[in-house]
């Protein structure tokens, strides 16, 4: 039996594939079926090997996070003795407090059911705002958590003209400040209110200096889900005098009507890394994770 293998689920076959090539793993595809009720049914492929990586990311969760239930149950049913998840977007990470009362703080109990599930999660710049370390959210378990960071500033290089990099909310500083000292670029960090949501106001920095006209902007964000926080912080930087908006992105969640709000803002470029498939992806995070994959194993 081989030693360590990757097994991908339908939506990422072809990321899977491609870590299974850059570390030279065999990779194995498990199938699913949706029962007409939405029900799924999952199917390993014979035990091929002691250790399996699963390849998940976990946008659109609820589904995928019941299948890998039954993988994993199945995979250590089957012999396997370890078992690693490379979920480069990690969902349900925003809910970290009860915000009212009888709210689930899905962080912690998703944290915990992840945690008895596998022995080594790999995920990319996860939403841990109020939280130091994934640790804390997913006990006992090998944690190794990414930044897309530098893949993102060295894509920024490559576009070789003169830009200023700009945060939509001082959560996203983290990013901004790396991809800019990466990339050799000018930063600053706007800020936000959320009140619910798709409604979110955004003030730009109003540093002495600081002068929107004719500029390149590109917006560094961590995740967009509608969309709302860049079309906003886009569509005020035009009111400004930029000469063109693009947004940059680790996790391209893009929920409906996403792409629209993002067009309808002017935004010109939309790029991506690939931690979610879709079409704004121009950065892959193979050689990251494979790197990742290298040292713990
Ligand atoms: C929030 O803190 C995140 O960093 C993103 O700014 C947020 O998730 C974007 O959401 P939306 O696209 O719905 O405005």
């Amino acid at each position: 039996m081989a030693t360590s293998s990757i097994y991908t689920f339908p939506t990422y076959r072809q990321q899977g594939q491609a870590l299974a090539n850059a570390l030279n793993y065999p990779c194995y595809d498990i199938s699913t079926h949706h029962f007409p009720d939405k029900e799924s049914l999952v199917t390993l492929p014979e035990a091929k090997s002691d250790h399996i990586i699963f390849y998940l990311s976990l946008d659109y969760p609820n589904n995928k996070l019941i299948e890998l239930l039954l993988a994993c149950k199945t995979a250590r049913k089957q012999g396997c003795k370890r078992l690693s998840l490379v979920a480069p977007y990690l969902s349900y990470m925003r809910q970290d407090k009860s915000f009212n009362s009888g709210e689930a703080i899905s962080q912690k109990i998703i944290g915990q059911w992840l945690s008895e599930l596998v022995d080594d999660i790999i995920t990319v710049d996860p939403h841990l705002h109020r939280i130091e370390s994934l640790d804390t959210v997913i006990p006992n378990t090998n944690n190794q958590t990414l930044t897309a960071s530098f893949n993102l500033g060295e894509f920024v290089k490559t576009l070789k003209k003169p830009v200023h990099l700009l945060g939509p909310d001082e959560e996203s500083l983290q990013w901004v400040k790396q991809v800019a000292e990466i990339s050799g670029s000018s930063y600053s960090v706007a800020t936000k209110q959320r009140y619910s949501d798709t409604e979110v106001n955004i003030q730009l920095p109003k540093h002495v200096g600081q002068d929107y006209r004719n500029q390149h902007i590109i917006l560094i964000d961590d995740v967009i889900s509608t969309g709302h926080t860049v079309a906003q912080t886009a569509t005020q930087l035009y009111t400004a005098g930029a000469k063109q908006v693009d947004v940059l992105v680790t996790h391209a969640l893009f929920t409906k009507g996403a792409m629209e709000t993002l067009l309808s803002a002017n935004i010109k470029n939309i790029w991506s890394s690939d931690s979610i498939s879709h079409k704004t992806n121009h950065i892959s995070l193979t050689n990251l994770l494979a790197e990742t994959i290298k040292k713990i194993i």
